[in-house]
């Protein structure tokens, strides 16, 4: 636990908020916001994310000296974490769905948020969320969320140590990290191993617009790269993707 600084709280509107206030105040690179329980958590494009007493809430300061460029690799380096610290810890077999959400059976477990604030042309720091569905009932997440979601308590009929599950997720994710720019094809590689969206039909929302084909590969960056019906192929950094059902 000491090396990384764990700052602990109780009830909090979001860690991602706490986290940037401390980052502005200067607080060091894995310096990490913990709370039992959040009000205002967020999730990715601006939704909200449920966050009760029970789950693994947790935000954490980074300050990488690569390119902002490198950026969108934290993400895909701090799913792999995740799913390797769930497969370890649970043996539950867990995926990513491009580019970093987390499943089990086809249900959200896990997700994952990064937010770089920039100074000029460089990241001054990131902020990266990761929220773990450990100890929460879906059965009491609001209506539309409920069908979509699991909880490793749910899955393997015991509680889960949050901060033993936080350790060895940050374990994982600053030796990962720790190769980003020059070996990043290791997370990359091990993304590709651990993901439900390679070789999928898929739905992506692409900044307004629909696309729909086979997600063949990812690049170097995470883009993912998607061959359409016609036979192009479309590369794509930031969207939502939505695996479909194939019909034979
Ligand atoms: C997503 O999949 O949409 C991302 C969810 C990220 C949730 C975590 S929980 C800890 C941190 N605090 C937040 O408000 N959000 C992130």
């Amino acid at each position: 636990m000491s090396r990384y600084n764990v700052l602990k709280f109780n009830v909090v509107p979001s860690t991602m908020d706490l986290a940037k206030t401390y980052a502005a105040q200067g607080y060091p690179e894995w310096t990490v916001i913990l709370a039992t329980e959040q009000t205002g958590g967020r999730g990715r494009y601006g939704r909200s994310w449920f966050s009760p007493r029970g789950g693994l809430w947790f935000s954490v300061i980074l300050r990488p000296k690569f390119e902002v460029y490198y950026t969108s690799l934290i993400g895909f380096a701090a799913a792999v974490a995740v799913v390797e610290a769930i497969r370890e810890l649970t043996n539950l077999e867990a995926f990513v769905k491009w580019p970093n959400d987390v499943l089990i059976k086809d249900k959200k477990v896990a997700g994952i948020l990064v937010e770089a604030t920039l100074l000029a042309d460089r990241v001054e720091f990131v902020v990266l969320g990761i929220g773990v569905n450990t100890n929460i009932s879906s059965k009491e997440a609001p209506n539309d969320l409920r069908n979509r979601i699991c909880s490793l308590k749910e899955l393997v009929g015991k509680e889960i140590q949050n901060e033993t599950m936080m350790v060895a997720i940050l374990d994982k994710l600053s030796l990962l990290y720790s190769h980003i720019p020059e070996k990043a094809h290791v997370i990359i590689d091990k993304w590709k191993s651990y993901s439900s969206t390679i070789g999928s039909l898929i739905r992506a929302k692409v900044r307004g617009r629909e696309i729909y084909g086979r997600a063949i590969d990812v690049d170097s960056l995470g883009r993912l790269l998607i061959r359409t019906g016609e036979g192009a192929v479309i590369r794509v950094d930031v969207g939502e993707v939505i695996h479909l059902r194939e019909v034979s």
